[in-house]
């Protein structure tokens, strides 16, 4: 059936496509359309990660469901975690149009939309409308693009305050290609910086809260061994809670021949599958446990889930292939994993 809405859905632009599709979900989800389809969302062998029971160990990448408005919908497919965002203080249009492009034959996207969103006002009062999603709610946010870097702790601290009493999770996005000079705070010295910051602001609050919620930083797979090496230390010295490794690319390996391949953005799909995990694999022979891993980039089969799952992830995520193949996927993954 799948097979069917895609070839309709790919007659329409990207991003139209996208939002017929979440249209529809939302639709299917009020009209308790999608609760019979999918009768049992998947959780079949639950686990506890960063201190959180997750239903099982599949989840909705950062970047489809930005602003949280489709969390029942998209809980109904058997995502037992869904990450929201990216989200900034302030709303904003994201880049100008067109800025996401499908290259079909390799299964990928490169998109470079620029973190459009309407705010993370707007994102918490989201969550708290969300009544039947029963896994693992994480924030993305980000900071706006015309902070400068030298007040981008300013943003992350207003969305950390306002996700704090209702995200299961917060993911502090490091590494999105298309905010110009954000990977620039992935540099082992401002990550130090801002870690401290947000740790010690997530003391405050857990405080205020009383309840634990988890920081996470998500990093890009164009590290090279070295800062691999140095963000690890710092990382570990810091306290982080949980890593996820890892965003788009920027690298135009295994799409060269397609005409699309010189777009900006950064690229995602199977194309990114290996550099991706071995960039988990390096952290986690660092982290040797202490601080979970997210494993996300270029899985489309039940083969390259475990593929990061051996290399050291102990929760997995998937956008790309989701878009291409369709919730079969994530209930396959619940199941094998
Ligand atoms: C269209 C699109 C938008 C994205 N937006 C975000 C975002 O806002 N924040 C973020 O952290 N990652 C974003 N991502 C990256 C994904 O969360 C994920 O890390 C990446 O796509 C690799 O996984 P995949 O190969 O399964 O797609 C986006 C990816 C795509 C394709």
């Amino acid at each position: 059936m799948y097979q069917l809405a895609r070839s309709i859905l790919f007659r329409f632009d990207p991003e139209t496509a996208h939002h017929i599709s979440m249209s529809g979900l939302r639709l299917a989800e009020k009209t308790r359309l999608l609760p019979l389809l999918f009768p049992e969302p998947e959780c079949i062998s639950p686990v506890e990660v960063m201190g959180l029971r997750f239903p099982n160990r599949i989840g909705l990448a950062a970047g489809l469901d930005k602003e949280g408005d489709a969390i029942d919908a998209l809980g109904c497919l058997g995502f037992g975690h869904i990450e929201i965002g990216t989200i900034t203080p302030r709303p904003q249009p994201g880049n100008p149009r067109p800025r996401l492009f499908r290259l079909i034959p390799q299964q990928s996207i490169i998109n470079r939309m620029g973190f459009n969103n309407s705010g993370i006002e707007s994102g918490v009062a989201n969550v708290l409308r969300s009544k039947h999603f029963h896994g693992v709610i994480g924030f993305n946010i980000g900071k706006n693009k015309d902070t400068p870097n030298e007040n981008a702790a300013d943003d992350y601290l207003i969305c950390l305050r306002a996700a704090f009493p209702v995200a299961g999770y917060i993911a502090v996005n490091l590494s999105s290609p298309n905010t110009p000079g954000l990977r620039e705070l992935q540099g082992a010295e401002a990550a130090a910086r801002l870690l401290d910051v947000l740790k010690h602001e997530q003391t405050k609050l857990e405080a205020e809260h009383e309840r634990k919620v988890p920081l996470v930083f998500k990093v890009a797979p164009d590290l090279d061994d070295a800062h691999i090496d140095a963000l690890s230390r710092v990382f570990l010295d810091g306290g982080l809670d949980g890593l996820i490794a890892t965003n788009t690319t920027l690298s135009r390996s295994g799409v060269e021949d397609h005409p699309r391949h010189g777009e900006a953005g950064g690229l995602s799909g199977p194309p990114l599958l290996a550099r991706s995990t071995e960039v988990l694999a390096r952290f986690a022979s660092h982290l040797g446990g202490r601080i979970p891993i997210i494993g996300v980039g270029g899985i489309s089969s039940v083969e390259d889930a475990k593929e990061k799952i051996r290399a050291g992830a102990s929760l997995v995520q998937i956008y790309t292939s989701f878009i291409y193949q369709g919730p079969a996927l994530v209930a396959a993954l619940a199941r094998a994993l």
